[in-house]
C-alpha cells in the first residue's frame, strides 16, 4: 500500500505485463465480489470499512470505505480490463507488489457479471464521481459523496442463467462471506469492520489489537485465551493450550497483509511450536500475520490469490514455530480445572446425604479445600457458617420465651412499614417478637426471641425490625437469614481448626446445600474430572512412559 493520501493515476497494462497475471475467473460467485471490494478498500489505505450483502450478494454486494478515493481523471479507467493504479506497467513491477491488488481486473471482472456503481471522492477533491459499468457500457457522471469510496454490484449473474444455476443457496453464501469476512477482521483489527446481511449487522468490529479481533469474530470467551505472539516477523495470538479444537479451522494466516490458506506446512509449525502442551490431534486457534519481503512471496498463483507462493517455506515455518514456542514460554500454563459443580441438592432425607468431609486446607482464608466420597469439594465458609448459624437460629427460636426489654425501644417507621405493622403484629408476635405501632410514626420494641437477643450484631434492633417489615412473604426467615449472616465468618476469620468446625456444623445441617440466600455452600470436583483434564486414561491410571521412574 502506498502510504500517501492521494490517489495513485489508474493505467492500462501494457499486453506483456497484462499477460503475465495467472488466468482464471476473478468473479464467479458473489464471496468473490466481498473480497475484490474489500481488498481495494484495504489498498486504499480505509480505516473504516461497511459491507452490506442482499440476497446471498447476488442481489447486492456493497461495500463502503473511507479510503483515498479514486480522482476524477483516473474514474473511467477503473472498471477497463488490466487498469490498475497498483503496478507500475514494467514487467518486473510484479515481484515487489505491496498491494492486495494488482491486476486491474476485479471492477472490470464485476461490471461483466453484474451492474457495477462506484461512487468516489479523493478527501481533497471538490465533487464525487459517479461511474455506472454494465458489461463493456461505462458511464461516469459528477455527484456529491463523502471522501472515500462505495462500490455496489447488483444483480449479479442475472444476464448469465447457466452462471446463476450453479450458485449456491444464499444462506451457504452468506455462511462464507461471513467467514471471509471474519478472517479480514482477525488480521485487520485496527480498523472499523461492519457486515451486514439482508439488512441486519452480522459482524461488528471497532479498532481494536488481535485479542480484540478474536472478541468481536469467536467471542469473549475465546479471546481470553489467547496469548500474544510477536517475534520474527510473526505477530498475532495463539490460543493457551486449554483451548484447543478437533479441526483446524480456527487456524488463520495472512501473508503481508493478505489472508491466505495456510499451506500445510505453517499449520504444522504452529501445533509444534505448543510441542508437548497440546494432545495429540488437538489443534489450537491462532491468527497470525507474516511479514515477508515482497520479493520472497508471489501472490500471482491463483486467480482469488488466497494462495500465496512461498520462496522459503521452511524458513517461514521455523520462524513460526520459533514465535509460537516463544509466546507459550512467556506465560504459566496451567490449564484451567474443569467447571466445579454445585451438586444437585438431594430430596431432604432423615440422614442427610451430605457426605463426610475432611478438611484438606485453607484457600485464601475464604473456602475450605476438602475430600468426600473420593471427589475435591471446596466449601464457600462464609456460607457453610450463615447456613449453620441460620438452623441454630431457627431450632433455638421458639426453645425460650421472649426477652422482654428492661426499656420498651422506640423505633421511627415509615408509612409503609407500619401499614405492615397492623397487618404482621400477631405473626411476629408469634415467634417473639413484640412491637407496636406507638403513633406519630413511632414503633415500640417490647420483646424479642431469645434467640436473637443476644447476637453480636449491630444496630441488632433496627435489624430486626426493618428486616421484619420488609418486602418479602416470610418475615421470620428473613430476619433470620439477615441475622446469620452478620456473624458467620469472614475472609480473614478462618484458620485450620475453625474451617474443621465449620465443615463439622454444616454437615449436621438439614439443608447443607445452600446458605438461606440461596447460594450454594459446596462445590464438587469430581476425580473422574480430574483425570480426564490431566489426559490420563483412568481415575488411577499412572501415566507410563517417559513419566515413569525407571528402578
Ligand atoms: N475502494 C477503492 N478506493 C480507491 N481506489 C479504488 C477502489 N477500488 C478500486 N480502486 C481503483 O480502481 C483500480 C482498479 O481496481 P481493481 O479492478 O480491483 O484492480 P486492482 O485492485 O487489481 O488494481 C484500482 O487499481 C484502484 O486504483
Ligand atoms: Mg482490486
Amino acid at each position: 500500500m502506498t502510504e500517501s493520501a492521494v490517489p495513485s493515476p489508474i493505467r492500462v497494462l501494457p499486453p506483456h505485463v497484462a499477460r503475465l497475471i495467472a488466468a482464471g475467473e476473478v468473479v464467479s460467485r458473489s464471496l468473490d465480489v466481498v473480497r475484490e471490494l474489500v481488498e481495494n478498500a484495504l489498498d486504499a489505505g480505509a480505516t473504516r470499512i461497511e459491507i452490506d450483502v442482499e440476497g446471498g450478494g447476488l442481489r447486492l454486494v456493497q461495500v463502503r470505505d473511507n479510503g483515498r478515493g479514486i480522482a476524477a481523471e483516473s474514474v473511467a479507467l477503473a472498471p477497463q480490463r488490466h487498469a490498475t493504479s497498483k503496478l507500475e506497467p514494467d514487467a518486473r513491477s510484479m515481484d515487489r507488489v505491496r498491494t492486495l491488488g494488482f491486476r486491474g481486473e476485479a471492477l472490470w471482472a464485476a461490471a461483466q457479471a453484474g451492474e457495477l456503481r462506484l461512487v468516489t471522492r479523493p478527501a481533497t477533491q471538490v465533487g464525487a464521481c459517479e461511474v455506472r459499468a454494465h458489461g463493456d457500457d461505462v458511464q461516469v457522471a459528477r455527484v456529491s459523496a463523502p471522501a472515500g469510496t462505495t462500490v455496489r454490484v447488483q444483480n449479479l449473474f442475472a444476464a448469465l442463467p447457466a452462471r446463476l444455476r450453479t450458485q449456491a443457496a444464499p444462506a451457504a453464501e452468506v455462511r462464507e462471506i461471513t467467514a471471509l469476512v471474519g478472517r479480514y477482521v482477525l488480521h485487520w483489527p485496527q480498523l472499523f469492520w461492519k457486515l451486514s446481511v439482508d439488512g441486519e449487522a452480522r459482524l461488528s468490529h471497532a479498532p481494536a489489537d488481535h485479542r480484540g479481533a478474536v472478541a468481536s469474530v469467536y467471542g469473549p470467551l475465546s479471546a481470553n485465551r489467547v496469548l500474544t505472539v510477536q517475534a520474527g516477523g510473526v505477530r498475532g495470538v495463539v490460543s493457551r493450550p486449554e483451548l484447543t479444537r478437533a479441526r483446524r479451522d480456527r487456524m488463520h494466516f495472512s501473508v503481508n497483509g493478505r489472508p491466505v490458506q495456510a499451506p500445510p506446512e505453517l499449520e504444522k509449525a504452529v501445533i509444534e511450536g505448543f510441542a508437548e502442551l497440546l494432545p495429540a490431534g488437538a489443534a489450537p486457534l491462532c491468527v497470525l500475520d507474516l511479514t515477508l519481503n515482497p520479493e520472497d512471496q508471489n501472490p500471482n498463483v491463483h486467480p482469488a490469490k488466497q494462495v500465496v507462493a512461498l520462496a522459503d517455506l521452511s524458513g517461514v515455518a521455523a520462524r513460526v514455530r520459533e514465535a509460537v514456542a516463544q509466546a507459550l514460554a512467556a506465560h504459566p500454563l496451567a490449564r484451567a480445572a474443569p467447571a466445579l459443580v454445585a451438586p444437585p441438592e438431594p430430596a431432604r432425607t432423615p440422614d442427610g446425604s451430605f457426605p463426610r468431609l475432611t478438611l484438606l486446607g485453607v484457600y485464601q482464608e475464604l473456602y475450605l479445600l476438602a475430600q468426600g466420597e473420593g471427589d475435591l469439594w471446596v466449601v464457600d465458609a462464609h456460607a457453610a457458617h450463615e447456613r449453620a448459624l441460620f438452623e441454630r437460629l431457627t431450632r433455638e427460636l421458639s426453645a425460650a420465651p421472649p426477652v422482654e426489654l428492661p426499656a420498651p425501644e422506640l423505633l421511627h417507621l415509615t408509612p409503609e412499614q407500619l401499614a405492615r405493622l397492623h397487618e404482621r403484629g400477631p405473626e411476629l408476635r408469634a415467634w417473639g417478637l413484640h412491637l407496636e405501632d406507638f403513633g406519630a410514626g413511632l414503633a415500640r420494641l417490647r420483646a424479642l426471641p431469645a434467640a436473637l437477643a443476644a447476637l453480636p450484631v449491630p444496630r441488632l434492633h433496627e435489624q430486626i425490625v426493618e428486616t421484619a417489615l420488609g418486602d418479602h412473604p416470610d418475615p421470620r426467615r428473613e430476619v433470620l437469614g439477615r441475622l446469620a449472616c452478620a456473624p458467620a465468618l469472614k475472609a480473614g476469620m478462618l484458620d485450620h481448626p475453625r474451617g474443621a468446625q465449620v465443615l463439622d456444623q454444616l454437615a449436621a445441617c438439614e439443608q447443607p446445600w445452600a446458605c438461606p440466600h440461596g447460594r450454594p455452600t459446596v462445590l464438587r470436583l469430581p476425580e473422574r474430572d480430574l483425570a480426564h483434564a490431566f489426559g490420563r486414561r483412568g481415575v488411577r491410571d499412572v501415566a507410563r512412559g517417559r513419566d515413569a521412574v525407571k528402578g
